[in-house]
């Protein structure tokens, strides 16, 4: 590995980091921090958890329209439920464990939100959730015909509430930053929302767009930095995943523990999932967060202890990377608040990493993902022998990609060729 590795020892509370880790933020060097290694059982905040159960029962309320409405969702044994397929990958775990030149305890396993229904991303199972939830709110559909969503995203959030607000009959206007793939811009646009194109940083597309919700009262503001309905949303995936590996007869203890990995850019999505893992398995999951070199703020906020108020680009990070889902500059201050504490690493991956990642991926295991999506692959050779017994599970989560146009992919798959390319000459 040509990561500098950081001590996986136990950490100072609150968090504070030796500057070896800021050096390595600042060069844009790749960077692995252990900290939480031990989670708090009380630590699950007792509304969430209650917003995360309203949310498991709003969608399976909703799942006769879903399955109606998205024949895609319509299979049996759970017509109408979002969700997505977890699968073992046993030729890129050998790929990567000889490319490495390094054994990796236990087995890898992907969970598939690339291709999650409706919208092809982890971000579905908020963004879809929180407009079913205005949806309640609104029954009438005069009245949503009145009231505009509005929401600002790197692109699959938008994706998202893009796709299931007009369906619902909610006029629909996505603000999105330069990151944001030309793709997601069209894709949205021919399903009928409308897409305000912003020419700087995320984190300043938000505030755009917040503060023109905020002059009108007829528009309501899904505010990725600041959404329960978001989060429970996310969150609901912990039960789920839990019912599937019970389903194959799997089960988690510290001898045999699950260590999963979150692309995370926000927060809102990784942190939801984290805090329903925490709720289903309690201390046998070990959640990571992975981010790019070029925009670390979650890792940022918690190593600084400054939280959300950490903005990136005051430590040096460009803010530019092919990971565009993760290119934001501050995390969400709900997200930071209910899951920083239950995270047990925090990663970065360059940009060369998380190309190549996209293809090892595909090439062992016939997946096409998003850059973003990719970008846990090889954190589980980083964890320490000591911390990984041979029976642990790694479930990277792969969390967008299905809605990739053939001339993006075809395009996509060239720089992830050229990137493995790069990564193994290094
Ligand atoms: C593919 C993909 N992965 C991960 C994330 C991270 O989600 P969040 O911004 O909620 O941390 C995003 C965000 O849009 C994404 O598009």
């Amino acid at each position: 590995m040509n990561s500098p590795m950081m001590p996986w020892d136990r950490p100072a509370t609150p968090p504070k980091q030796p500057l070896s880790l800021l050096g390595a933020v600042e060069a844009q060097q790749e960077v692995s921090w252990a900290c939480n290694p031990d989670h708090v059982p009380d630590a699950l905040d007792a509304t969430v958890i209650a917003s995360v159960e309203e949310a498991a029962a709003r969608l399976d309320r909703f799942a006769p329209w879903i399955a109606e409405t998205f024949p895609d969702t319509a299979q049996p044994p759970h017509p109408g439920r979002i969700e997505s397929a977890l699968e073992p990958i046993p030729d890129t775990q050998a790929y990567l464990s000889s490319l490495m030149d390094l054994t990796l305890p236990g087995e890898l396993w992907v969970k598939r939100d690339d291709s999650l229904p409706i919208s092809g991303s982890i971000k579905a199972r908020g963004g879809i959730h929180e407009v079913l939830r205005l949806a309640e709110e609104y029954p009438d559909p005069t009245a949503r015909a009145e009231l505009t969503l509005s929401v600002a995203s790197t692109g699959n959030l938008g994706l998202s509430v893009g796709t299931i607000g007009p369906r619902l009959g909610f006029p629909t206007v996505v603000h999105m930053s330069t990151e944001a793939k030309q793709w997601k811009k069209d894709s949205l646009r021919a399903g009928g929302a409308t897409v305000i194109e912003h020419p700087g940083l995320f984190t300043e597309t938000v505030a755009a767009a917040r503060d023109v919700a905020a002059d009108d009262p007829a528009t309501f503001f899904i505010d990725d930095e600041n959404s329960p309905g978001l989060f429970a949303g996310y969150a609901v995936a912990g039960q789920r995943l839990k019912a599937q590996f019970d389903a194959l007869g799997r089960t988690f203890t510290p001898e045999a523990p699950l260590h999963v990995y979150l692309p995370c850019g926000v927060g809102g999505g990784p942190g939801g999932v984290a805090f329903g893992l925490k709720l289903a398995f309690g201390d046998n999951v070990h959640c990571h967060f992975v981010e790019p070199v070029a925009s670390p703020c979650f890792m940022l906020g918690a190593a600084t202890g400054k939280g959300a108020a950490v903005n990136c680009a005051d430590y040096g990070p460009s803010g530019r990377t092919v990971a565009d889902g993760l290119a934001v500059q501050s995390p969400s201050p709900f997200a930071f608040e209910h899951a920083a504490h239950l995270i047990s690493g925090f990663h970065t991956v360059d940009d060369v990493t998380i190309l190549a990642s996209v293809n090892w991926l595909e090439r062992t295991a016939g997946m096409s993902v998003e850059p973003s999506a990719a970008s846990g692959l090889t954190i589980p050779w980083r964890l320490p022998a000591a911390d990984v017994p041979e029976n642990t599970t790694h479930l990277v989560w792969l969390t967008g990609g299905a809605l990739i146009p053939d001339r993006d992919r075809e395009r996509l798959r060239g720089q992830a060729a050229t990137a493995a390319l790069q990564w193994s000459a290094r």
